[in-house]
């Protein structure tokens, strides 16, 4: 049976692709989208998501907004890395459909609730509207079946020396997400940045139909932009289809169950994720955090699946 999903996110280059990568996986059934601000705007982040499923032909599914900034800080955005749009390479076209309108909180709290099994939440964007969703409706551990997460990092981050970029820009939510006592599990900068797509990739993939050539374009930014900002040797990082592939393929990833704490006070590590990878704190572990992964075999399968649209 296929694993019920809800994919929270911020398209985004690589929201994009793990949307796609979703939505063309038999393993996985997308029950919804709900959108959050971080790479760009939430102005910008609902209608990619929109864009998206039109391209995939799955309007079917709906697109629910969410938080246009964190819990209680401004919103920093990354529009250095993403572009203006968050999408830049490809044309645009304006979404011939709209967000439902229901708050996401709300719409993933419904869904998960009618969902005949428990879900699998899929957040790859700061975790704003995952954190409301767990305090605003208490009971609802129970209808979830575990949370698949991309952000964070053991080791170094991207947005400071310290954090990675989603956990950095609301670290109060994804305090409060990865304290929930829910299985949690952490795709960071560690193994992200093992899942790279290059030029060789985007060239197979733009005879490749609609979705092949959107792809393409995606890349032909993302691989000239993404170097400005990180060292990028074989290509640039597709964190958030890393999450989507962990799903589909649970073997592709290696996790290692650690305790991990977010930091929320000091300004020097704003939003790190504290990884007891060695257990030397003696705290159980709260989450099962990504720490290797075949790179070659997630370009393969991910080519597989976008090149079958
Ligand atoms: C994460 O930050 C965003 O820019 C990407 O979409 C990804 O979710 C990587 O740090
Ligand atoms: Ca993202």
């Amino acid at each position: 049976m296929a694993i019920p999903v809800l994919i929270d996110c911020d398209p985004g280059h690589d929201d994009a692709i793990a949307l796609l990568l979703a939505l063309a996986s038999p393993e996985l059934e997308v029950l919804g989208v709900t959108t959050v601000a971080g790479n760009v705007g939430l102005d910008k982040t609902t209608p990619n998501a929109l864009r998206v499923l039109e391209l995939a032909q799955r309007t079917d599914i709906s697109v629910a907004a969410g938080f246009a900034r964190p819990l209680y800080r401004p919103l920093q955005i990354a529009a250095n890395v993403h572009g203006d749009s968050g999408l830049d390479g490809p044309t645009l076209p304006v979404p011939k459909t709209a967000a439902v309108d229901v708050h996401a909180v709300d719409f993933l709290a419904e869904k998960i609730a009618t969902s005949e099994e428990p879900v699998t939440l899929v957040p790859v964007g700061p975790l704003t509207n995952i954190a409301v969703l767990l305090n605003s409706y208490p009971d609802i551990g129970s209808r979830i079946a575990r949370i698949v997460l991309m952000g964070g990092a053991i080791a170094t981050g991207n947005v400071t020396p310290a954090a990675e970029f989603n956990i950095y820009v609301d670290p109060e939510a994804a305090h409060r997400v990865f304290h929930s006592g829910l299985p949690i599990t952490m795709m960071g900068l560690d193994v992200t940045h093992k899942a790279l797509l290059g030029a060789d990739h985007a060239d197979q993939l733009r005879g490749a139909g609609a979705v092949g050539k959107f792809v393409a374009e995606l890349l032909d930014f993302f691989l000239v932009n993404h170097p400005r900002h990180f060292e990028s040797r074989g290509g640039v990082p597709i964190h958030d289809a890393l999450a989507v592939a962990h799903l589909i393929w649970p073997d592709l990833v290696e996790t290692v169950d650690c305790h991990v704490t977010v930091e929320t006070q000091s300004d020097l590590c704003r939003g790190r994720t504290v990884v007891d990878r060695w257990q030397v704190t003696g705290q159980t572990p709260n989450a099962s955090v990504g720490v290797d992964l075949d790179g070659g075999v997630f370009a393969k399968n991910l080519l597989e699946r976008l090149g079958a649209y």
